[in-house]
């Protein structure tokens, strides 16, 4: 058995795309808090929803839902908008996680430009601070970004793994490791300062393994590979297989 030399990463399981299934049919199921006490069950160490300006997925029902039957801590994701500020007070969830929303746009592409908006989102963040609220940033690796991030008084930093997985995917091998080299050196950095150091976007069996071996990481947040996985081997046991890729990547066996 090999000897851990890093404390174990948290998992926080993204229930985003069990809502999506749901909303194609604008039916009542699957219900995405069935998914999330499965997850929880089946090891999750948080549940991750992201609630979009136009409701594509998570609806409001869902985070209330949520906020109330859930046992681990609830990551709720939102732009810096008053709409989602005002929600987020209201439910207090253990973590707020700010990202960028653009209305036409797949998924979340890129990173918060918090560099460029420290004023607003230094007040943004003030009450959410206030409220008991973890806020996170989520950035790309840039230094300028950590910093401004750190800055601003956030507590964690989640850094997009999207683009080193989109290279993976390409069979683009060298501009992956080098993007996981800038991946690495901004999560050393956002250590330095002082900042907790959260990853997620894109990550599959194939990609998680060096991002979870990051030292400074303490946590990873994966949503939808996990959902798609379910179709073919459960929720469970894909939950229960991404845990035990990310402890092997960490010396746990
Ligand atoms: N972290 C953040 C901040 C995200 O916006 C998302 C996607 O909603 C994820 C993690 C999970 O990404 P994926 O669904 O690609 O695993």
């Amino acid at each position: 058995m090999s000897t851990p030399t890093k404390p174990k990463l948290r998992l926080g399981v993204n229930i985003d795309h069990v809502a999506t299934v749901r909303n194609a049919r604008g039916s009542a199921y699957p219900d995405p808090l069935r998914a999330a006490l499965l997850a929880e069950a089946a090891g999750a160490d948080g549940i991750t929803a992201h609630l979009r300006e136009d409701r594509r997925h998570i609806r409001d029902a869902d985070i209330e839902a949520l906020a109330e039957g859930l046992a681990v801590p609830l990551n709720f994701e939102c732009a810096a908008t008053p709409e989602m500020q005002a929600i987020a007070l209201r439910h207090r969830p253990h973590a707020v996680c700010l990202v960028p929303e653009r209305r036409e746009e797949r998924t979340t592409e890129g990173g918060l430009d918090v560099a460029g908006d420290q004023n607003r989102l230094t007040m943004f963040i003030t009450p959410l601070r206030e409220a008991g609220c973890r806020v996170s940033m989520f950035i790309g690796h840039e230094p300028r970004q950590i910093e401004a991030s750190a800055r601003i008084g956030a507590a964690v930093v989640e850094l997009h793994t999207g683009h080193y997985c989109d290279l993976h995917a390409e069979g683009r091998f060298a501009e992956r490791d080098a993007e996981l080299a800038a991946l690495a050196k901004g999560a050393r950095f956002a250590h330095s300062l002082g900042l907790e150091v959260h990853a997620g976007h894109g990550l599959t069996f194939e990609t998680v393994g060096p991002i979870a071996a990051l030292p400074e990481v303490r946590e990873l947040n994966i949503g939808h590979f996990l959902i798609g996985e379910a179709i073919f081997m459960g929720l469970g046991p894909a939950i229960a297989e991404m845990r035990a890729q990310m402890d092997a990547a960490r010396g746990f066996s």
